[in-house]
């Protein structure tokens, strides 16, 4: 049986350009999503799957990251005072049990690849998650809960699935696919942002992965690749040739690309709708506007 996962790297050094001017202040992972920021549904996400220790790899400009988990005295006795119960429920659920994360620094913004290997001295020799806060998964069992389950089952290397349409293949990681098992699919390689004429299948890597140590190495020696950033599907790629021993996981839900501007609205729209005491106002106001008529 694989050890248990219970680290998950959420690599937030990104300088999330796509958001100009917003994030020349504020941290992509901290805009929010109706009321919570992206960063708390991925910490949500990690711990309905087990994980107990947190390790943000961060970058300049991202200090608010870090007050976001802090503890709030002064606005818990506020609340307390005003017997804001319900308020104060909300307030303590973003709390962390101390020492339960981790800070790292990625001096240089040179690749998720390079973001991830940044924390290699706080994984050690044990499989780990990786969690990519602006790829925001919809599901009635959170993904990484999904994949820790299927994981326990295959072992080796896990990536989050999704089919997506050949002409959106050179934004993705794409899978290479030697055998179909229903959610499972064994992979015989990847490529890194292919053209649409170039992408092996039309399954694209999505931001949850459960990883085997052995990835660490490999990125330790791996040089520059797509867009001249270090890339972690190189690394893993590179875990197929050495051991074959990486899977797929079709998982069940919806994902939202959070770090675009569309993906973005359109998450807000679906998490509004879902939410009780504003589905009404917000389909009310949809029926309002009348899409059709801005075609
Ligand atoms: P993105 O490709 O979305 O990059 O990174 P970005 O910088 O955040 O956003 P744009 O493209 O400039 O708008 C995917 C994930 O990898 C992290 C990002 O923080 C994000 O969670 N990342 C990327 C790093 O931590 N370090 C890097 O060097 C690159």
């Amino acid at each position: 049986m694989p050890k248990k996962v219970t680290k998950a790297i959420f690599p937030v050094a990104g300088m999330g350009t796509r958001f100009l001017p917003a994030t020349k202040s504020v941290p992509k992972e901290i805009m929010t999503l109706v009321d919570r920021p992206l960063i708390q549904y991925a910490i949500d996400e990690a711990r309905a799957a087990g994980i107990k220790e947190f390790i943000f790899v961060t970058s300049r400009g991202k200090g608010a990251l870090e007050d976001y988990f802090d503890l709030a005295p002064q606005l818990e006795q506020e609340l307390r005072k005003k017997k804001k119960t319900e308020l104060l429920k909300i307030l303590k659920s973003t709390n962390m049990e101390s020492g339960a994360i981790a800070y790292i620094r990625q001096h240089k913004a040179l690749g998720l690849g390079h973001a991830v290997w940044c924390a290699r001295r706080l994984i050690g020799n044990e499989p780990f998650a990786v969690i990519l806060p602006d790829d925001v998964i919809a599901a009635d069992k959170p993904c990484l809960q999904q994949m820790v389950e299927a994981y326990a089952e295959t072992g080796g290397n896990m990536v989050a699935a999704m089919e997506v349409e050949p002409e959106r293949a050179s934004s993705y990681g794409m899978l290479d696919i030697c055998e179909e098992n229903g959610q499972l699919v064994k992979v015989k390689g990847m490529v890194e942002k292919p053209k649409a004429e170039d992408a092996p299948s039309n399954l694209a890597v999505i931001g949850r992965y459960i990883l085997s140590p052995s990835v660490l190495q490999h990125l330790n020696q791996i040089k520059t690749g797509s867009g001249g950033e270090i890339q972690l599907t190189d690394a893993i790629a590179r875990d197929i040739d050495a051991k074959n021993n990486v899977f797929g996981f079709r998982f069940s839900g919806q994902r939202f690309d959070c770090g675009s501007k569309s993906g973005f609205l359109q998450a807000t729209v679906s998490f509004g709708l879902s939410r009780a005491e504003l589905k009404d106002d917000l389909r009310a106001y949809l029926r309002s506007i009348n899409l059709d008529d801005d075609a």
